[in-house]
């Protein structure tokens, strides 16, 4: 039997998460995060990564958490260089909006009514809308619109989609919905192999819009399952569900949750790919804090469909994951030489069939730790997603 994270661990997680965060408040305060750490410490950087999103996201978890308004000044002072990014258009030609400007800025009006904020993550959800794709039905991933060595999507996107849910809630324009959907409807019919294992990207014809084929960037090869591709399928979807009330995207999650956990490793951190089960190869811990996310968005979805059995077999697996994640990745506040919050996470590695540039492999990654925060604090019970 898998241990379960317990309630005291849980709060012991926590503290120890935010009194790092605490220290390193004076580094990132009118600086970003880097997207993973080198040697344990991540680097401050503008405002320029996919990544920046997450640091303030956990400011807001801290604030939340704690009440202590030096988070939320903080977080509020980041909002300014968000606003600023997407105003003026720096480093945001790619569909990573979601991620960028939900822990961020979705976050900061849940919270605080920063009208500011507001408007930032509404652009940021006009500028996802712009890299819509008519044929082929699906939200360009990266490079200039069009080109033909970027006429793809990729599964990581499903994250994308809440500010797009968010969007028409905030102003009733059903079009940021309705591109959602019709990304959605195009990532369930080709993201996913008969046996639920996925492409990390996937090609349209640019002509005719049919699918052409799926390929991948970071995952080891591309009929492989990038470990965090898989991931963000798992919480993509119980996310689709939450916010469609579509049951066939549940369907859909259980199956591609199952191959995720059947092709975990017995201390349950996943290697890098799930090709690897076992040996030498890094394993991304991120991919394990991510689903557990979604394990316990999709557990409360079930809670509220009566469906109590599925409901504590989610729940019950994700306290399984955060458990891995605690016993053997967590960094403890008194650990030196690393900033971070969890160890063993990898960003992108190279393989002999992938096109990725390598870095931070077996580091801390901004995602690593922010996830793993809203997990924990999700496990708490009264967190309202702003996902
Ligand atoms: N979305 C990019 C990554 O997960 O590395």
């Amino acid at each position: 039997m898998r241990a379960e994270i317990t309630e005291k661990e849980r709060v012991s997680a926590i503290k120890e998460a935010i009194t790092i965060i605490r220290r390193n408040l004076p580094e990132y305060t009118y600086k970003c995060q880097d997207a993973n750490s080198n040697g344990g410490i991540y680097k401050p950087i503008d405002n320029i990564e996919w990544t920046t999103g997450f640091w303030p996201g956990e400011l807001w978890l801290s604030y939340l958490e704690t009440g202590d308004e030096i988070f939320a000044h903080a977080a509020g002072i980041l909002v300014t260089s968000f606003y600023e990014r997407i105003k003026k258009h720096i480093a945001v030609d790619h569909h990573d909006m979601g991620f960028l400007y939900t822990p961020s800025c979705v976050a900061a009006w849940m919270i605080k009514r920063d009208a500011m904020a507001r408007e930032a993550a509404l652009m940021a959800a006009d500028n996802l809308v712009s890299r819509f794709q008519e044929k082929g039905s699906f939200i360009q991933a990266w490079g200039a619109m069009g080109a033909d060595d970027n006429y793809r999507y990729i599964i990581d996107c499903m994250l994308n989609l809440p500010l797009l849910y968010w969007a028409t809630d905030e102003t009733g324009d059903e079009k940021y919905r309705t591109i959602a959907l019709r990304h959605t409807a195009t990532c369930i019919a080709n993201s996913f192999r008969p046996d639920y294992s996925s492409y990390h990207t996937f090609f349209m014809d640019k002509e005719t819009g049919k699918p052409l084929r799926g390929e991948t960037c970071q995952g080891y090869k591309a009929d492989s399952s990038w470990a965090r591709g898989q991931a963000w399928g798992v919480y993509g979807l119980a996310l689709a569900y939450r916010h469609t009330g579509e049951h066939s995207y549940l369907d859909l999650f259980e199956k591609v949750s199952a191959y995720f956990m059947e092709k975990l490793p017995e201390d349950m951190i996943p290697y890098w790919d799930l090709i690897f089960q076992s040996g030498d190869e890094p394993r991304d811990s991120s991919s394990a804090s991510i689903v557990a996310c979604g394990f316990l968005d999709a557990a409360d979805s079930y809670e509220k469909l009566q469906e109590y059995d599925k409901a504590r077999k989610y729940r019950k697996a994700a306290k399984e994951l955060l458990k891995a994640v605690y016993d053997t990745c967590m960094v403890h506040a008194d650990e030196s030489g690393i900033n971070g919050l969890v160890k063993h996470g990898t960003y992108s590695k190279k393989s002999p069939y992938n096109t990725c540039t390598e870095a931070g492999v077996d580091e801390c990654v901004s995602w690593g730790d922010y996830y793993w925060l809203e997990a924990l604090v999700r496990l708490g019970g009264t967190w309202k997603s702003w996902w």
